[in-house]
């Protein structure tokens, strides 16, 4: 199809276009508009086409003419679309408001955070196995921390936990507790044996926060003092938490590992949560993941408290809470448990 270069054609046209532009409800509509009239098959597009048939002078004022409407209607379009822009974002932020201070009725106005609750659920599943929680303080003399459960100062083993010092009394002496296994040591001290506790809390190490490291983080820590105890009660246990708070198609093994407070010592592994022992990404295709350390607790620790290793035996162990999170919802990065973002909060 040609059509004849009509100059008052196109520029009723070119009037029309911009009225329709500026009518656009939305950029969609901008789009849409935007290819009708400049588009291959708009007026002005077959206009163009038809300049061949006219004569050079006509043509070079008709040409400057047909350019002088298309950029006339490519400016209405860019300031249309930027006007919609704006309102568009302006509406987003309206829509997307967070107000934290509002209130609404009969709504709970929030709820424990997932390691709260996660914590609580692990000490009502102790509790049901018979055993007590008890707790201990976060800043820890050197003793409790180290000496008493067989880490003397220069001890290598020191390495495994990198420590945040407080300057209060003699340099090194007072510490944040890089584990709860001092609060063995408190319980050791001050119960009648039998003993049979769980010590949750907060620990504190120098690691930088990456997607399986938090410097703040928390343990729960396990021990049993009785006249008999072995190395298959601890197994027994393990396995009988395990079931108690995973369910039955998730496992518990142990393998070799040292700790200067238990001997024997192993590090414990349940099957991998997420993909239920069949390898995943998580789990770096093992199928198990590492949980915690535990032991028989070593004679060294009960002659510093002045227990009799003949009489009594015991085993501990002690896991991490936030890393049992991770893995139970399925988080890929351990960050977003301390980073308050509000939409993760009322997410879980
Ligand atoms: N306290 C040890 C740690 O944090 C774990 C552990 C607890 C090991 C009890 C053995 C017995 O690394």
């Amino acid at each position: 199809m040609s059509v004849a270069y009509d100059r008052g054609e196109l520029d009723s046209y070119a009037e029309d276009a911009v009225r329709r532009i500026a009518d656009a409800p939305d950029l969609a509509a901008v789009d849409r508009v935007g290819t009708e009239v400049l588009g291959k098959r708009s007026l002005l597009a077959l206009a163009h086409r038809s300049l061949g048939t006219l004569d050079p002078e006509d043509r070079k004022s008709a040409g400057k003419h047909l350019n002088d409407i298309r950029a006339q209607l490519e400016a209405a379009l860019e300031s249309r679309r930027a006007v919609l822009g704006e309102a568009d974002q302006r509406r987003r932020l309206v829509a997307e408001r967070l107000d934290l201070t509002e209130v609404l009725p009969g709504r709970r106005r929030g709820h424990l955070h997932l390691v709260s609750r996660t914590q609580a659920e692990l000490e009502d599943t102790f509790v049901g196995m018979g055993f007590e929680v008890a707790e201990g303080p976060e800043a820890e003399s050197d003793w409790y921390n180290f000496e008493a459960l067989n880490i003397p100062p220069d001890h290598p083993a020191r390495g495994m936990w990198d420590t945040f010092y407080l300057e209060l009394g003699d340099p090194g002496a007072v510490l944040l507790r890089t584990h709860t296994s001092p609060v063995q040591v408190r319980l050791l001290e001050s119960r009648q044996l039998p003993i049979y506790a769980v010590m949750p809390g907060k620990c504190y190490r120098r690691d930088t926060a990456d997607a399986r490291h938090l410097p703040v983080f928390h343990q729960i820590e396990g021990l049993v003092v009785d006249r008999g105890t072995s190395f298959a009660d601890l197994a027994g246990t393990i396995e009988t938490f395990t079931n108690a708070y995973f369910g039955s198609a998730i496992h518990a093994r142990l393998r070799p590992a040292y700790f200067p407070f238990t001997e024997p010592s192993a590090e414990f592994e349940i099957t991998c949560t997420i993909c239920r022992g069949s390898g995943c990404h998580t789990c770096s295709g093992s199928g198990w993941i590492e949980l915690g350390g535990c032991g028989m607790v070593d004679p060294a620790v009960f002659d510093a408290l002045h227990i009799d290793p003949e009489e009594w035996t015991g085993f501990a162990f002690g896991f991490g809470i936030d890393r049992l999170v991770q893995m139970r919802y399925g988080l890929a990065d351990l960050r977003v448990l301390t980073e308050n973002d509000i939409r993760f909060l009322t997410q879980v």
